[in-house]
């Protein structure tokens, strides 16, 4: 625990190295007002406006908030402990992620990198402002359990680092539920990720960059597949996402098969199984998950989730929002073999019954859509 602790705090060092270089010169005036130029790689849209031009020292303020477990309200979580900077800033520890007390969240931690040009956040897209997100997890009783939003501000505005920090950041303003938010969301404003082999290849200039496989797997996917129907690719970026919510089977799989056995983590990397009567005994009952139905209370968007954007998707196991699924041979499986046309409701989606080779291609390509950052570290 000690040494990965160590490692992050290498890493976040290292980020912020690369931050402060894309400072233009002259731009040098103290106080917390120099601005970040971020560089957006090849392969992502223009940064959202509010994002655009950030202070380093928001960015820098943000990111401490980002590590620091005294934020949760026993001191022992931190929004990097589920979204962990090796992971892509997701967590492949276990499938649903672990919270307070080792309580289990229903849901896998999705990747945030790139998590700015997100139009909804999370799988069932009930946030819709990433200035805001953070006070979800922050009050939410099974992830960092905070009694209230002034219950966070008094604990922040006693620890006198932070005081002082504020205050320079927000002048007038210091610590208050906007700037929480603003300064989280400026930082994660910063995890891009892309220029990609895919990126290079598809919108630089290498066009030798792929290999025969991964070239085979882009037309599959764009092709037969019918993948880019949700996972888009546009002329000039690709965010691998439409934004869009779809039932591709996986909750209503879950909901009409559940499992008599069920896997209890107990820290990151350590489980154990119990069956469903033990559980039943004395256990809260795992709660019901139905999507993006719980936001709209539309019986179409029963068991539909968030598209998620499949950049750096290589890094990220386990796969889908409840982490239901170990590998990506596993995922194109459940799409070759209909599973996801048979569970699901979408008219892109039906049994591809791809042949061995083709397989082995989609995921060699699903695999050149790493983000250069990892390559770096
Ligand atoms: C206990 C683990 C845990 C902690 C702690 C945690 N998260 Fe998360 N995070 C998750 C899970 C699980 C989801 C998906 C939940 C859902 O969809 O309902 C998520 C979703 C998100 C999303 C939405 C991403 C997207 O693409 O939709 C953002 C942004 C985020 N978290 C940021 C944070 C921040 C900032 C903190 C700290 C204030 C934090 N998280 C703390 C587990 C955690
Ligand atoms: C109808 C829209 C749609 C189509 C078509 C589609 N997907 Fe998806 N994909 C989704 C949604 C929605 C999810 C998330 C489901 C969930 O979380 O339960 C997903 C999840 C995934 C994931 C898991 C990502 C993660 O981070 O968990 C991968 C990998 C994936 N799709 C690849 C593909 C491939 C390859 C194809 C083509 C064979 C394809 N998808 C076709 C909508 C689609």
């Amino acid at each position: 625990m000690t040494f990965r602790l160590v490692i992050l705090s290498m890493i976040v060092v290292c980020a912020g190295a690369a931050l402060a270089e894309t400072l233009s010169a002259g731009d040098a005036s103290s106080n917390g007002r120099r601005r970040a130029e971020l560089i957006v790689p090849l392969g992502l849209p223009a940064l959202p406006l509010k994002f655009a031009n950030v202070s380093v020292a928001k960015v820098a303020l943000g990111r401490r908030l980002f590590f620091d477990r005294r934020l949760s309200f026993n001191n022992t979580l931190s929004c990097a402990m589920c979204h962990l900077e090796e992971d892509a800033f997701a967590s492949t520890q276990s499938k649903k992620a672990i919270g307070m007390e080792g309580r289990t969240i229903r849901r896998n931690s999705p990747s945030l990198l790139n998590v700015v040009y997100q139009r909804s956040l999370f799988h069932d897209g009930r946030e819709s402002r990433l200035d805001l997100q953070a006070w979800l997890p922050l009050l939410a009783e099974d992830e960092m359990a905070n009694p209230s939003m002034g219950h966070v501000l008094d604990r922040i505005g006693a620890l006198e680092d932070y005081t002082v920090q504020f205050e320079q950041v927000y002048p007038g303003e210091g610590i208050s539920v906007r700037s929480v938010g603003d300064a989280i969301a400026s930082f994660e404003a910063t995890l891009l990720s892309a220029n990609s082999r895919f990126d290079r290849w598809y919108y630089g200039t290498e066009k030798d960059l792929l290999n025969e496989q991964e070239v085979a797997g882009f037309r599959i996917f764009t092709g037969k597949g019918g993948c880019s129907g949700c996972h888009r690719i546009e002329p000039d970026s690709a965010l691998l996402t439409d934004h869009q919510f779809h039932n591709t089977g996986i909750g209503y799989r879950a909901a009409m098969r559940p499992e008599r056995e069920y896997v209890i983590p107990l820290a990151p990397g350590v489980e154990t199984k119990m069956s469903l009567e033990t559980i039943d005994a004395f256990g809260e009952k795992p709660r019901n998950d139905v999507g993006r139905f719980e936001v709209t209370l539309k019986e179409s968007d029963r068991w539909a989730y968030k598209t998620p954007s499949l950049r750096n998707v290589s890094r990220t196991p386990p796969y889908m929002h409840d982490g239901s699924i170990a590998t990506l041979d596993d995922v194109i499986e459940y799409y070759s073999s209909g599973s996801a046309a048979n569970f699901g409701n979408n008219g892109y989606l039906v049994r591809l019954n791809l042949a061995a080779d083709e397989k082995a291609a989609l995921a060699a390509f699903l695999r050149s859509l790493d983000g250069d950052d990892a390559s770096k570290r």
